[in-house]
């Protein structure tokens, strides 16, 4: 990890540091540590001085930047960050134009606030400022099919990051949101360049946003909820990230975790799938992600759909 990173990193974590007790931490000279604030100074990040030689980073809440996530990510990864800026339109959208200009995935994408979230089938997703709105394009062609492993994984993801990191306990309704109390509080958006004849999908992009920062729901989504952890945003997307680069299309979810933490199974659900409307008992997941719906004793198996209505409790 570079200097500059591990000085974020500290900075981010103590707040205020001492150059001569960081220098020593990290086994470099104090001119190092001088010089690394000063290209994170460089960079926009606000870093006072303190007397005797210190740093103080004046807004630890403001922080979301390619360093900040980096001095969170681990060495192996192998994931290359890229900031989009405090704004932008989709992050989805800045993935593909990255890819389109020839970026290497894996990578992911970053920004702190989004002028046109997508959310699925076309919705919009409400992407205020404070909030964390990421996609990591992942490498190889899968599976079409393989899709809907790949976002159940992505929503373990979140859940797993949001439990280690924000101490939180969240919950998994099938297939890409995420919620607490009742709330939505996540949302995943997998999107991909299909070849219609092979089935195979390519250039694949797994937008994720979390409500992070402070605020209320619009009144087009009344039951969204806002967590208030902007701090926290480097370090969850960066184990967000390197958590769904690691996916293996092979072995698909681990439906055990999902089913564990799945706040749709066990409930009677109504579902729209290609065009048809299904109603029954939400029993299971299986390994490609695929919601098994007990249709008065018939098992269906469901790759997608949408939510029309919980029927029962
Ligand atoms: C949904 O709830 O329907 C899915 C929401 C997915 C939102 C994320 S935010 C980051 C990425 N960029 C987008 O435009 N959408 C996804």
């Amino acid at each position: 990890m570079k200097v500059r990173e591990e000085v974020l990193r500290l900075l981010m974590e103590e707040g205020t540091l001492s150059g001569g007790k960081t220098a020593e931490k990290l086994g470099v000279s104090r001119t190092a540590v001088w010089k690394a604030v000063e290209e994170l100074r460089r960079e926009g990040i606000a870093i006072g001085s303190v007397p005797g030689g210190g740093y103080r980073l004046e807004d630890r809440n403001r922080v979301l930047s390619a360093d900040a996530v980096r001095a969170f990510l681990g060495p192996d990864t192998g994931v290359d960050v890229i900031f989009a800026g405090s704004r932008v339109d989709s992050t989805n959208a800045e993935a593909l134009r990255r890819l389109g200009d020839g970026a290497a995935p894996p990578f992911v994408v970053i920004a702190g606030e989004q002028t046109r979230g997508r959310g699925r089938r076309g919705r919009t997703f409400y992407s205020p400022r404070g909030g964390l709105y990421m996609t990591a394009a992942l490498p190889g062609i899968f599976p079409v099919t393989a899709l809907t492993g790949l976002t159940a994984h992505a929503a373990l993801c979140v859940c797993f990051a949001l439990e280690e990191i924000a101490g939180l306990s969240p919950g998994i309704k099938w297939i890409n949101d995420i919620f607490l109390d009742g709330k939505k509080i996540a949302g995943i958006l997998t999107e991909a360049d299909v070849d219609a004849e092979s089935g195979d999908a390519g250039h694949i992009r797994v937008g994720i946003g979390i409500n992070t920062g402070f605020g209320e729901a619009p009144e087009e989504c009344p039951g969204m909820a806002f967590l208030e952890i902007p701090a926290l945003r480097p370090a969850l997307a960066a184990r967000i990230a390197a958590d769904v680069a690691a996916y293996d299309p092979e072995r698909g979810p681990d439906t055990k975790a999902y089913e564990s933490r799945s706040v749709t199974l066990g409930r009677r659900v109504r579902l729209l799938s290609g065009g048809r409307e299904y109603e029954g008992l939400a029993v299971g997941v299986d390994k490609n992600g695929a919601l098994i719906l007990d249709e008065g004793g018939r098992k269906i198996v469901l790759l997608s759909g949408d939510m029309v209505r919980e029927v029962t409790p």
